[in-house]
């Protein structure tokens, strides 16, 4: 059965006060509207349709790698009026399903059980009961105390108080025989409160065509909740982190509060680690076995190894830790740095494009970048790498054992013969030899018979 995927996001989202277009605000990391596509992959649809308008250029931009097709509607006049706007690129049979760009959490087998349900034959609608109904379609049934056939669906603007009373909501989300779909929404009036044309409307034409419409239940409020104002996505955003923290206490992982963790991307991870709380992961994250991650960690886009462990306050991106490194509390590792086993990165040290052979050492307040650093490396505090002059970068290779003193300036290119010693202050712009000490600063100098001066004695005036 051939399955047509239709997402709208033509509305505007006044109540997110923002100049980003609605769809594009970010959950999790991701846009909304790149939730919703991802939840349709598994669709395996034949065509699917982003319908723009407000921010049209910028929606469509962040799509564009995707293999989606976007129709613009502009202006907007209405749900109905976006579907008229994607008619002529439908198929001519099959199943339409129609999603929303602000609903960023639909499962993706609520939608195919969607899709099921309409069969090509049926009209399907997603809906659900909530408490407080304002501002939803409400589903009208057969029946005095409801709970029969569907008859159609009222705006809440257009709807009587008595109507108002009902708890069964539309959700925005339907699938519709495509053949049908096209002759209903071309048939639409907007007629009503809003001046505008209602997708809704087409409920009670298909019941006025005979056409069975039936009704299937969400699973859960959070699937079907759409993204408002600020509030509304700030209150999804914690319910998708709580649900991501469950996922993984279950699978395992030792979160210190589920409730102060945030997985922006995907999280591997081996047995009995732990994540104390307040760290922010992004991108991909792996984890092997035994990791122990400190309070107020950012990791994006790493790789640590078995037994590391990360103090609090670390920053790690696009880096690799080896298995039983030490790193932190307020250590950053930029993009390319790769620790090996045994390796120790302390706090304020920075390290970029480097890497550090087993057992190397950088305790306290330096900086490594585009360096290449040897096995049981000792690397005091305070020196650095200088490896950019002003226009191009070059390497600092520091060969196994070498000990750098505290206060040392490297000047790339340059490398340090391994075993040397580099006395503290040395600021080094020759390559040293191997198993030697190594001293680059002024020699010290005491003068014996020199005084301090005194003060001249104020005269009268
Ligand atoms: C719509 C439904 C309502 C349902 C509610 C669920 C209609 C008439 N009403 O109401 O029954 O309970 O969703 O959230 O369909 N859009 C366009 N072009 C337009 C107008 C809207 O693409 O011209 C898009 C919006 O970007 C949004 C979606 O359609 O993604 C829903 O539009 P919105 O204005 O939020 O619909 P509601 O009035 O909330
Ligand atoms: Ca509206």
């Amino acid at each position: 059965m051939a399955l047509d995927i239709v997402i709208m996001a033509a509305g505007k989202g006044t109540r997110m006060k923002s100049r980003l277009p609605k769809v594009l605000h970010r959950l999790a990391g991701r846009a909304l509207l790149a939730h919703v596509l991802d939840s349709t992959q598994s669709l395996a649809a034949e065509r699917t349709l982003v319908i723009t308008g407000h921010g049209a250029d910028e929606v469509e931009s962040a799509i564009a790698a995707r293999g989606v097709l976007p129709v613009r509607q502009m202006p907007q006049l209405g749900t109905g009026h976006a579907i008229q706007q994607v008619v002529p690129h439908l198929g001519d049979d099959g199943t339409t399903l129609i999603l929303n760009g602000d609903v960023p959490l639909i499962a993706p087998e609520t939608a195919r059980a969607l899709a099921e349900a309409c069969g090509g034959e049926r009209l399907a609608l997603l809906t659900i009961e909530l408490p407080d109904a304002t501002g939803y379609g409400r589903i009208l049934r057969s029946g005095d105390a409801g709970g029969g056939r569907v008859l159609g669906i009222v705006e809440h603007k257009d709807a009587t108080p008595r109507q108002r009373e009902i708890r069964e909501v539309y959700t925005g989300m339907m699938a519709a025989p495509t053949r049908l779909l096209k002759q209903w929404v071309m048939a639409l009036r907007n007629d009503n409160a809003q001046k505008e044309f209602y997708l809704t409307d087409i409920v009670a034409m298909a019941v006025a065509d005979g056409v069975p419409v039936v009704a299937s239940h969400a699973r859960d409020e959070t699937e079907v909740l759409g993204v408002n104002s600020p509030l509304q996505l700030a209150d999804l955003e914690r319910r998708f982190q709580k649900r991501q923290a469950e996922a993984l206490l279950d699978a395992g992982l030792r979160l210190a509060d589920p409730a102060r963790f945030d997985l922006r991307g995907s999280l591997a991870h081996g047995q009995d680690c732990e994540i104390d709380v307040g760290c922010v992961l992004e991108g991909q994250v792996r984890l092997g076995d035994d990791v122990r991650i400190g309070a107020h960690c950012v990791i994006r886009d790493a790789e640590i190894a078995s037994g590391a462990v990360i103090h609090p306050f670390t920053h790690i991106e696009g880096a690799k830790v080896g298995a039983g490194a030490l790193v932190g509390p307020y250590a950053r590792l930029r993009p390319g740095a790769e620790l090996a086993e045994e390796v120790h990165i302390g706090n304020f040290v920075e390290v970029k494009n480097s890497t550090l052979a087993r057992g190397a050492k950088a305790n306290h307040l330096a900086y490594l970048g585009d360096a290449t650093v040897g096995e049981r490396v000792n690397y005091g505090a305070g020196s650095i790498t200088a490896n950019y002059d002003g226009a191009n970068k070059h390497r600092t290779v520091i060969g196994a054992d070498v000990h750098v003193g505290s206060n040392c300036v490297l000047i790339a290119p340059v490398t340090l013969g391994a075993g040397g010693t580099i006395g503290g202050g040395s600021t080094v712009s020759k390559d040293t030899p191997a198993g030697q000490l190594t001293v680059a600063r002024a020699k010290q100098l005491s003068l014996a018979g020199w005084t301090r001066p005194v003060k001249a004695p104020k005269t009268p005036k």
